[in-house]
């Protein structure tokens, strides 16, 4: 038992972090302290406080519902106040038989009464918003705020595809729809994958967003609806504000499923797995259902809903404290953990990716035990300045591998000298020992050595066998598997030593199969040039690389050869490709591969060198910006850069071109302001097909 003294100091203690850390969440879109452990403190808070009622001060977090208006916005005092539900801390299915035993007794039902009709929904994890439609057209939209007075953010609102700005069918005079915008997990990773390129390629300003919730939270307060626009956000409808009376033109819905349904009329996204439920049993059960589905969601959810679904018992029901009885929200394990890095690991994906992989004390987050998540990359890493011993946040959702998203406050604050080393990359894989380089304007660091890197066997093989390469026909990825699996290949040339016997030998492989595929390898042997060149799977030479590349130098050994200024004269080739054919061809074990498949009867014919190619556009410098419609931006840079101009990383006097794709900011301004040609990529792509003509 704690003494009113010892309380009061733990209150206070409490009431200090669950502000700063309110404010990090609702107002930063930072949160520093998983969800769950937010929500330890605010009910220690609140226990302390049933206990201590003199405790319970107006300013406490726990008299708050959601969270604080921002500066900036326009304040919007809700109609009808938008209140917050009751958590059902427990996540068995107890905590469904829970609230409905409450329910039954609120409402007077004895034990052998009827059961109470509810409806399930999904727990969305974003954030609320009130859409006010008069005569049908969206008016306004304001976020939560405190409850009762939120913020308008209806410009950025209108940039959401999923919410009609005008309602279908017949509308009444006014009504309020509200439910929660969100951001779809496929959304979020390609938003984060191109913020993390923004900040590779020098864009201080940019952050990686800590969760589809933030992300979601961050675009919506955006000052600028053009940037709302470029990050994708969802809509489900769940709930209701102001209505015009169903006396006076209003729709006439007794049961939240009516008006779920009214919702769907009007054009707004229902959840699907929505359903009836009578009584505990079905509620078990919806939680168990809706629980094997969780991961397979394309966005995050941290529970369910359940709601009393007749309006009238909503009515008779009311609300204790803010929060009204007829509803609960039961979860499930939470997403995001707090866990200790036990170490810091390289592991070398199939196409030689290096990632580095913090070794976590296992914690159990999204439903399973984790004890590895991704740092993504070098930056990232250091970014979020992890190292070993510190706390960090460990988020997992959905399928998706489980990922760091950040380190506590606490670990972050202590000398440097009391933590591990900054994360640094080897400059060698450490699966086969050879270069590992990160190519300019990359993130990540790459094995040079797909050929003989254990760690990208497989993929290699596959690639070298593929039908547009030496083409081995019946060779899949099964079989590959199972070759290098049991030892029977290392190395390419292994591909050519295997006899019938041994394939026969392998389970499941009929003789006749076994017989096709020592013909098929045969008939591989007699290739072309270009078909063994793309092959190889050297990074950045397609099929298209590889036919230029035959055709200049005619001979392999030219090609092996040549220095990076003359791969630089074939068509199509830029410093990206030319670098990675040299580092390539250093290695020597590839070189010891390509003799050993001379060796095994590998054959093509050989031309002679073509003649030099053309530089067209020498002396012309290039900048892009934005995302072009087909061609990423390396490719139009060695594409630009083989027809001899220069590409620039930024806009300046000199630049003659500005090559402009969709998003394209601050450079697209500079261009203008000192009156730089901007072109887009079909423009590009006629200039250097005929050179400049006007
Ligand atoms: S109903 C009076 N239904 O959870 C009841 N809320 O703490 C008001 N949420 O602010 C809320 N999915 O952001 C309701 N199907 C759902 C929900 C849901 C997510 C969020 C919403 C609300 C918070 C409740």
């Amino acid at each position: 038992m704690t003494t009113r003294d010892e309380a009061a100091r733990e209150a206070a203690a409490l009431s200090e972090q669950l502000h700063k850390h309110a404010h990090l969440y609702y107002v930063l879109d930072a949160p520093a302290l998983p969800d769950a452990e937010y929500d330890k403190l605010f009910q220690r808070l609140q226990a302390l406080e049933a206990e201590y009622p003199e405790l319970r001060t107006p300013d406490s977090p726990t008299q708050r519902v959601g969270g604080k208006v921002l500066d900036g916005f326009t304040k919007v005092r809700h109609k009808v106040p938008m209140l917050s539900i009751r958590t059902e801390t427990d996540i068995t299915p107890g905590g469904a038989s829970a609230f409905d035993a409450r329910v039954r007794k609120e409402l007077g039902l004895a034990e052998d009464g009827p059961q109470v009709e509810y409806v399930c929904e999904l727990k969305f994890d974003g954030l609320a918003m009130n859409l006010r439609y008069e005569n049908g057209v969206l008016v306004q939209a304001a976020t939560r705020g405190d409850g009762e007075v939120g913020e308008e953010v209806t410009q950025n609102i209108r940039t959401v595809r999923e919410i009609p700005l005008k309602l279908n069918g017949k509308a009444p005079p006014v009504v309020e729809v509200r439910g929660e915008v969100y951001m779809k997990r496929a959304d979020f990773d390609a938003l984060n994958e191109r913020q993390r390129e923004k900040i590779a390629a020098g864009q201080k300003n940019e952050k990686v967003f800590v969760n589809p919730r933030n992300a979601a939270a961050g675009a919506v307060r955006q000052l600028d609806p053009a940037i709302v626009a470029a990050r994708p956000l969802s809509f489900f409808a769940y709930g209701l504000g102001e209505v015009t009376p169903a006396s006076e033109g209003g729709p006439d819905c007794p049961t939240q499923f009516d008006w779920l349904q009214q919702f769907h009329a009007w054009g707004f996204p229902v959840a699907t797995q929505t359903a009836r439920a009578k009584g505990a049993i079905e509620l078990i059960a919806f939680h168990e259902n809706i629980g094997r589905q969780r991961d397979a969601l394309p966005y995050d959810i941290d529970g369910v809903v359940y709601k009393v679904d007749s309006v009238e018992l909503q009515r008779q029901l009311g609300f204790v404290s803010r929060e009204p009885r007829w509803a609960v929200a039961h979860k499930y394990p939470a997403q995001e953990q707090l866990t200790e890095v036990l170490g810091i690991e390289i592991q070398v994906g199939r196409t030689g990716k290096l990632t580095p992989v913090a070794k976590l004390a296992p914690v159990f987050v999204g439903g399973v035990t984790v004890t590895n998540a991704t740092l993504h990359n070098e930056d990232e890493a250091r970014r979020k300045d992890v190292r070993v011993g510190d706390t960090v946040i460990v988020r997992r959702a959905g399928d998706v591998i489980p990922e760091v998203v950040g380190v506590v406050p606490e670990s972050l604050a202590k000398p440097d000298d009391q933590r591990g080393p900054v994360v640094t990359m080897p400059h060698q894989c450490p699966v086969c020992g050879s270069v590992a380089v990160r190519e300019e304007a990359e993130v990540d660091y790459r094995c040079t050595d797909g050929l003989f890197c254990a760690a990208q066997r497989k993929e290699a093989i596959l690639h070298f066998a593929a039908r547009r390469a030496v083409d081995v026909d019946g060779l899949g990825d099964k079989l590959v598997e199972q070759l290098v699996d049991a030892n029977l290949i290392r190395t390419l040339p292994d591909l050519y030593k295997l006899g019938f016997t041994t394939l026969a030998g392998l389970d499941r492989m009929a003789e006749k199969s076994a017989m096709n595929l020592v013909d098929a390898l045969e008939a591989s042997k007699k290739t072309t040039l270009p078909r063994f060149l793309f092959g190889l799977g050297i990074r950045h030479v397609g099929e298209s690389t590889a036919k230029d590349l035959a055709k200049h130098f005619g001979k392999l050994d030219a090609i092996m050869d040549a220095t990076e200024e003359h791969l630089l004269e074939v068509n199509d080739v830029g410093p990206v490709v030319a670098q990675s054919l040299r580092t390539f061809f250093d290695q020597p074990h590839n070189r010891e591969v390509v003799e050993q498949l001379r060796a095994c009867g590998l054959t093509w014919e050989e031309g002679e060198p073509a003649a030099r190619a053309p530089k067209p556009l020498a002396g012309l410098t290039f900048v892009i910006t934005g995302t072009l419609p087909t061609l990423g931006r390396d490719e139009a840079k060695d594409k630009l850069e083989a027809a001899g101009a220069k590409v620039a990383g930024s806009v300046s006097k000199k630049t003659h071109y500005l090559v402009a794709g969709e998003e394209a900011g601050s450079k697209l301004d500079k261009a203008r302001e000192l009156g730089v040609a901007v072109i887009d990529e079909a423009r590009m792509l006629e200039i250097l097909e005929n050179g400049v003509t006007e």
